[in-house]
């Protein structure tokens, strides 16, 4: 494990997930792809800096991880999605196996940009299932006093794109006291961040090779007979 990136990173503490245990249960074959979303297109911004540590934690901790730069992105809707910026994200979110968002809180919620980026994905494109069955963790950092409402609201947007969303999450108060030079300080904030991408990578093996018996719904197989019954009625 390579942490020389890490400063802030007690090494005695730090294992990641047990990958033999995952390897003895054929989950570990391949890096966990995942793809990280920010909410802000700040040059200064502290949720792609809180972001892009999670991304090196996630690296660390033997992740595969790609980043959506969100500037550019049409509106929902003022693009019949063939824009490269929507075909871009919708094909990472096609890549991945995982993802994290991490918006800041402004007004009390997510941010537009957070939440155009997740309206721009499908639930379903052709066969293609971009969000449904793949893990999220939320992250969100605010101005002001510690809260959650960018998460809590994120939390509803994952159920909606029927991710699995991990119970962990990461808030960070008053970011600009928490950030030097785009990286961290390290505290029990930072700790938390680590946290939760611990969880995310476990979370990320555990449903690897279990997305379709996880998405296999009564609701679908009877809506699917039923097409089948129709195209059959048909020809005859
Ligand atoms: C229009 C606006 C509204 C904001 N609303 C809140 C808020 O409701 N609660 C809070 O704690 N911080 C609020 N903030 C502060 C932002 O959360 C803070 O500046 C954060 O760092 C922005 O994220 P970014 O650095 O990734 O751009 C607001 C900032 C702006 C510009």
């Amino acid at each position: 494990m390579d942490l020389s990136d890490l400063p802030n990173i007690d090494p005695d503490r730090f294992n990641g997930p047990d990958v033999d245990f995952l390897k003895l249960s054929g989950a570990a074959d391949h890096a966990p792809r995942i793809l990280l979303l920010y909410g802000s297109l700040r040059d200064n911004s502290y949720s792609r800096f809180a972001a892009e540590e999670a991304g090196r934690l996630l690296n660390a901790m033997g992740c595969e991880t790609r980043f959506y730069n969100p500037r550019g992105l049409p509106q929902p809707d003022d693009d019949d999605g063939s824009h490269e910026k929507v075909t871009e994200l919708r094909d990472l979110a096609t890549w991945s196996e995982g993802m994290v968002w991490s918006s800041p809180e402004r007004h009390g919620a997510m941010t537009g940009i957070m939440k155009s980026q997740i309206d721009w994905l499908p639930l379903k494109m052709g066969g293609v299932r971009p969000t449904q069955g793949k893990t999220l963790a939320l992250m969100q950092v605010s101005g002001g006093s510690q809260s959650f409402n960018a998460v809590n609201q994120m939390r509803i947007l994952g159920r909606w794109m029927r991710m699995a969303t991990i119970p962990n999450q990461s808030s960070v108060p008053k970011a600009w006291s928490e950030f030097e030079n785009g990286r961290m300080k390290p505290g029990p904030l930072y700790s938390r961040i680590v946290d939760v991408m611990e969880e995310l990578v476990k979370f990320t093996y555990l449903m690897r090779g279990r997305t379709d018996y996880m998405l296999d719904r009564y609701s679908e197989r009877v809506e699917t007979a039923a097409q089948v019954r129709a195209r059959v009625n048909k020809t005859d």
